[in-house]
């Protein structure tokens, strides 16, 4: 038998310092997450300087953690995958740099990952859980990559080959949560809060709007955000208790109806195996519920700790690049706007 391969990954994009070590792209050894939701809840959103200030604070007692969780020590790592985009430039700029000092000083291969595709390889790592995907998924598969700043449907044909179905016109859908939690008085992030409060509200309260953008694979979710606003403005003052609990219902139904049916739709007429749901609004139950109901195939999700931003999601794919060949050099650099296709 060969010797596993160990890596450490590093993910640093938006506000959670993380790092985690997986042996063989599936078995998590350390999975350390760092959030940094407390500081940034009293300005109801991500405040970038705050939060590079708060990785480099961070990350390598982070790192430490992480090693010391896993059991292993420099030598026993075969290379470190850190994230280079998308994501906010001063919080990459943290984990990019981190990596290529310890990848240099260690003579570890660096290996670059894209954190939307590292979203996708949440479903490699191996958990006890329901939903979890099994160790032989069949391509084709078809992701829907639900996150803060993404809303994409992609076709995955093979490890690292993919292609784009469709995605969001303006906001992404977790911004979309983030935005209507905040107009309904509830803490940040918004999502959680808004599934919380939805839990006791009905969700035929209130007739929100669906842009359905006919024939395509593509999402919008401006109006509906801009449905709320005007809501809450025709109320007069904030909203509390029911109302707040059947606005919620109603938004988190509107946004769900058009992710599921969507992916459902994408899933068929690509004749993809299962369905993955990836990225932080994946943990939302509503979406896994109906996408469920309504796809033909099986369909994925992680545990929430995996679905939102983690380091071990990134190890898993580190893995896999780190198989086909990928290296950065010490040149390395952030790319912010990155795309996975
Ligand atoms: O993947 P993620 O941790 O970070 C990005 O890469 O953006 O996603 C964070 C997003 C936030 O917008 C948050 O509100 C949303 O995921 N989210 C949820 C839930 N948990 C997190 N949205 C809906 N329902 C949830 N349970
Ligand atoms: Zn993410």
């Amino acid at each position: 038998m060969t010797e596993e391969i160990r890596m450490l990954g590093i993910e640093t994009s938006c506000d959670e310092t993380a790092a985690a070590v997986v042996a063989d792209g599936h078995r998590i050894l350390s999975n350390v997450v760092a959030s940094q939701v407390d500081l940034h809840a009293r300005y109801g959103g991500v405040f970038p300087e705050m939060a590079s200030r708060a990785h480099i604070e961070a990350i390598l007692s982070v790192i430490q953690k992480a090693m010391q969780e896993a059991h292993v020590g420099w030598d026993d790592l075969d290379a470190v995958a850190v994230t280079y985009g998308p994501g906010l430039v001063g919080s990459l700029l943290v984990g990019v740099n981190t990596a290529k000092g310890l990848a240099l000083g260690r003579r570890l291969p660096l290996v670059p990952v894209n954190h939307l595709e590292a979203h996708i390889y949440a479903h490699w790592l191996e958990v006890a859980a329901e939903g979890a995907a099994p160790p032989n998924l069949a391509f084709p598969l078809l992701a829907l990559i639900v996150s803060g700043g993404h809303t994409e449907l992609i076709l995955m044909r093979g490890h690292g080959d993919y292609i784009y179905l469709g995605g969001t016109l303006d906001d992404a859908a977790g911004e979309a949560f983030d935005k209507v939690g905040r107009l309904l008085g509830l803490p940040y992030p918004g999502g959680p809060a808004i599934e919380k409060a939805a839990r006791q509200g009905n969700p035929a309260a209130f007739r929100l709007p669906r842009a359905w953008l006919e024939s395509t694979y593509d999402f919008s979710f401006s109006g509906l955000k801009t449905a709320v606003v005007r809501l809450v403005q025709q109320h007069g003052g904030p909203l509390r208790g029911r109302t707040v609990a059947d606005v919620a219902a109603s938004f988190q139904e509107a946004v769900v109806d058009v992710l599921a049916t969507k992916t459902a739709a994408a899933a068929a007429e690509r004749g993809a195996t299962a369905i993955l749901l990836c990225g932080g609004v994946s943990a939302n139950q509503a979406l896994r519920t109906t996408v469920r109901e309504r796809a033909g195939v099986p369909v994925y999700y992680p545990p929430p700790i995996l679905c939102t931003d983690n380091a071990a999601m990134i190890a898993a794919c580190g893995h896999f690049r780190f198989l086909s060949g990928e290296r950065a050099g010490w040149d390395l650099d952030v790319e912010p706007g990155l795309r996975l296709v």
